[in-house]
């Protein structure tokens, strides 16, 4: 062929590529960039590295004919998929087109989808959905719906798998929502981003409340009322931003562990300030957040779920360059109380870091469950279930730090030696028993306080003797449950050089279809 021939061909390729690029058309990128808003692949650009992106199924388009479809056919058809690198690492993405179709989901949009989805689990690398979208194709009926289930399946295969974020960018609503709840991480963009079931007019009708989006299902109410939201983002950049650094700490797939990243930060640096912290009145409240900063590399934690069931942390951080997982009471909100939704908050991180070879830090200070009629109808015995459940069943590393208070039932739960724990630390603050010195003293002693002649010198005198026996750790100790007690500013080497040690940890669970963990 002449050169003259070729030509015209690779100028039609050209022009089908431009057009496709061009999604919706001028008119409606102007409208979505009025909206405080980046056009799909404006998207993918900031997330992933730059030039690394490779365009699939770029002209794909719908194959309804209905309502005046047939002669309305953008290549691409609302979503924008293929594969890319974050900091050199494989990662497979989709990005749904507001300005085509209001990014609504065809049969043929699902499948660009699902194929991406297959890729990334053939080739074990982390899915990432960037969710913008009016929904199910409303002219196409039962196929959209098909499209969306079959999405949903893949969500379900691969969970466990490689690991799947979602970021929420636009609309997503009805059961279009079932996606990213099923993915590991979902990230919402605060004011421009919406999630729910049923939309404000069909509550307006079906219960009479007046509601707007944003009371609804906007960032701030999912990411700290309803818990669906792992992150509230301050604008798009930033939630772009977040699943870079979620990301890093993340493997490619369930078959390998994250990568070790070097820090500056000395494996062996030992932190005076730790020794200062915890009040030495063991009802004051102190936060553990800054406990957490001062053991991790270079004080950096990735918080999850910050704003919602703040009584428990969790989040990840780096221990010698190692991702660790780490779920820690705060004293600081409700006493760090373990209640229905900060059993649930930490039992989802609990699972996900075992199923992704992430070794669990926990930092204990629970004073027990949460009381009150409201937990008990609502399922405390149920949802703190689940998290004795997912730390039994956890096999990756998993080390305690009983940092002061582990009483009772929520001892039991929170990661000790009887339950598979690998290591267990106290520090001398620890302080173990049933329940706290006050509430034992009032049940056991009830009888004899009655008849006491002075009953609060006696009390007191009971409180005294049950604290010196039982509110610290040395009773442990002696029994071998903890495996040391040790000085505060000795945690970051102890935890660090006790990674070390189980890196070549192979725990397992007997065969079995799957456990059936109280959901
Ligand atoms: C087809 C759709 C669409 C949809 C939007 N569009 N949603 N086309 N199917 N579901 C089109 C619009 O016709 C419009 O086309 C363009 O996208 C932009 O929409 P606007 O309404 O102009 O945008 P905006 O004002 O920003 O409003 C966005 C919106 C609204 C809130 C999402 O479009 C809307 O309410 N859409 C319908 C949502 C819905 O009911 N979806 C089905 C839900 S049920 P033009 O050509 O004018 O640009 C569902 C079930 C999933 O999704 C089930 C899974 C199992």
């Amino acid at each position: 062929m002449t050169q003259e021939a070729i030509n015209p061909k690779i100028q039609e390729l050209r022009e089908r590529k431009a057009a496709a690029k061009m999604g919706g058309g001028e008119e409606r990128i102007a409208r979505q960039h009025a909206k405080g808003r980046m056009t799909a692949r404006e998207r993918l650009e900031l997330l992933l590295d730059k030039g690394s992106f490779r365009e699939l199924d770029v002209f794909v388009t719908h194959n309804c004919n209905d309502f005046g479809l047939a002669d309305q056919k953008i290549p691409g058809d609302g979503v924008v998929t293929g594969y890319g690198t974050i900091n050199g690492r494989l990662v497979f993405v989709y990005s749904q087109d507001f300005t085509v179709f209001g990014g609504s989901v065809s049969r043929s949009h699902a499948a660009k989808i699902c194929k991406v989805m297959d890729m990334a689990m053939r080739n074990g690398a982390p899915i990432i959905g960037l969710n913008d979208s009016g929904g199910a194709r409303i002219q196409e009926g039962v196929f959209s719906l098909a499209g969306y289930a079959e999405i949903f399946y893949r969500n379900v295969i691969a969970s466990g798998v490689v690991p799947q974020i979602s970021v929420i960018m636009g609309p997503c609503a009805g059961g279009a929502v079932y996606s990213p709840a099923i993915t590991d991480f979902v990230i919402m963009v605060k004011d421009t981003s919406h999630m729910f079931v049923t939309g404000p007019d069909v509550i307006k009708t079906v219960t009479h409340e007046d509601v707007t989006f944003e009371e609804l299902g906007g960032a701030f109410v999912h990411s700290t009322k309803s818990g669906v939201a792992h992150f509230a983002a301050e604008n798009e950049e930033d939630a772009l931003f977040l699943v870079q650094q979620l990301v890093s700490y993340l493997p490619d797939n369930n078959m390998e562990d994250p990568q070790v990243m070097a820090s500056q930060d000395d494996p062996l640096r030992q932190d005076p300030e730790l020794d200062t912290i915890v009040p030495d009145n063991p009802n004051r409240p102190y936060d553990m957040k800054v406990i957490i900063k001062h053991i991790v590399d270079d004080g950096q934690f990735l918080e999850v779920h910050e704003h919602w069931a703040m009584n428990i942390i969790v989040g990840f951080a780096r221990l010698g360059g190692r991702s660790v997982g780490i779920v820690a009471q705060q004293p600081a909100v409700l006493a760090g109380v373990l209640d229905v939704d900060a059993s649930q908050k930490a039992a989802r991180f609990v699972r996900f870091c075992d199923a992704f070879n992430i070794p669990l830090i926990v930092l204990e200070d629970v004073p027990g469950f949460m009381p009150g009629l409201n937990q008990e109808h609502g399922g405390i015995i149920r949802h703190g279930a689940k998290l004795l459940y997912a730390f039994a069943e956890a096999t990756v590393p998993k080390l305690t730090v009983i940092v002061r208070k582990a009483y009772g039932g929520a001892y039991c739960v929170m990661n000790p030696r009887h339950i598979g724990a690998d290591l267990v630390l106290a520090w001398p603050s620890a302080e173990i028993a049933v329940m706290g010195p006050d509430g034992a003293v009032n049940v056991i002693f009830r009888r004899e306080l009655a008849q006491a002649e002075d009953p609060v010198a006696r009390k007191n005198e009971l409180v005294e003797e049950y604290r010196q026996r039982f509110a610290n750790p040395y009773v442990a100790a002696s029994a071998g449950f903890i495996d040391n007690v040790i000085e505060p500013h000795e945690t970051r080497p102890r935890l660090i050089n006790a990674l070390e040690m189980l890196q070549n940890k192979h725990g397992s669970l007997p065969p079995k279809k799957h456990g059936n963990i109280p959901l």
